[in-house]
């Protein structure tokens, strides 16, 4: 008996909850939200107005969409909890490499070198220290070999790289250039050897890339070089070596696929505040950086907010990547959202 009243009031709260989540936001973090390791004044402000501290007391599903990484969502929600000061649930973040799990499970038997981590990768995946514990003269230069020097797991003369995934930024990008273009060049993934000159690359190894940042904001007040200046400057050393164009899958934003995982998150959020797993109607995007963030947000359909706290410092709009609005901050963002909702 009491499973029936119960489900029934449950069903009658269902449906006469007044709180609906008809639009929702997907916040920026670097230059949004925080700066290098220093939250941006009014970051926390914006998130208690859209868990409920605004004249409606109405909480507004938001997620929060990077293309940073180098990290599991559970430790960067901690990270970012600490430097904001407001409870950011793991649930609620999406990483440029978050969209790549599917690829994980693709390469779950192949041995995977992995550049720049994420804190979760394939069973078999390998960092470049890896490959300069087994052969430190493959890149001269190294600065320090980080990690214990204990004897190399691997031959890689004789077990075959199966493909390379940059997750986060190059920490030395002449060791890491030269480690993966000797993949790339290499007889089947065996480091050491070369594809016979005959041999055209068709099947290159694949190579993916989670973040197309070419700029990101940091404490320096100029914009520094991403993920996204690597790979321009790898594409071009790789063409100069083969004679080849680089092949490679780019995750992260403007690409579509982060834009779909954000929106699943999206409509969780929305189950959790309105019991309806429906994505809301109007999706909001804040961001810095316009060849990311405004652009992917144009390009899928949501309303574009740019604001002046990171990448772009422009008075007016982007000329580039036009944002549908410009805010000085996120705080103002949210409240433009509101008011134009509400
Ligand atoms: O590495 C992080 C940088 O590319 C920018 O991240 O949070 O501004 O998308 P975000
Ligand atoms: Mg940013």
């Amino acid at each position: 008996r009491n499973g029936i009243v119960g489900r029934k009031l449950l069903s009658l709260h269902h449906l006469y909850s007044t709180q609906t989540c008809t639009y929702g936001i997907c916040l920026d973090i670097d230059g949004v939200l925080i700066k290098g390791n220093q939250a941006i004044p009014r970051a926390k402000k914006a998130l208690e107005f859209l868990s409920g501290e605004n004249v409606l007391q109405k909480k507004i599903p938001f997620v929060v969409l990077s293309n940073g990484g180098g990290l599991t969502e559970a430790k960067k929600a901690e990270s970012l909890t600490n430097m904001i000061n407001f409870p950011i649930s793991p649930k609620q973040l999406v990483l440029a490499h978050s969209p790549m799990r599917s690829l994980v499970s693709k390469y779950q038997d192949s041995l995977v070198l992995i550049v720049g981590g994420a804190g979760y990768s394939c069973a078999e995946a390998v960092i470049p220290n890896d490959i300069m514990r087994w052969e430190p003269t493959i890149w001269p230069y190294a600065s320090i070999m980080q990690g214990s020097s204990e004897t190399p797991e691997y031959d890689f003369s004789k077990q075959a790289i199966q493909a390379i995934m940059m997750f986060h930024d190059s920490r030395d990008w002449g060791r890491d250039m030269q480690i993966m273009l000797d993949v790339l060049q290499s007889k089947d993934g065996y480091i050491g050897t070369l594809i016979p000159e005959a041999e055209e690359i068709l099947h290159q190894i694949p190579l993916y890339f989670a973040n197309p940042d070419f700029v990101w904001s940091t404490e320096f007040p100029i914009p520094r070089f991403g993920q996204g200046a690597f790979r321009i400057a790898f594409a071009r050393l790789f063409e100069e070596a083969t004679g080849k164009k680089l092949k490679y899958e780019l995750f992260g934003k403007p690409e579509t696929p982060i834009y779909r995982y954000a929106e699943s998150l999206l409509a969780d959020q929305a189950y959790e505040i309105c019991k309806r797993h429906t994505l809301p109607k109007h999706i909001y995007a804040v961001g810095d950086n316009p060849a990311a963030d405004i652009a992917g947000a144009n390009a899928h359909n949501w309303n574009s907010i740019l604001v002046r706290t990171g990448v772009f410092q422009g008075k007016d709009n982007d000329v580039r990547f036009p944002a549908d609005h410009v805010a000085q901050d996120v705080f103002e963002a949210v409240e433009y959202m509101f008011h134009k909702e509400e």
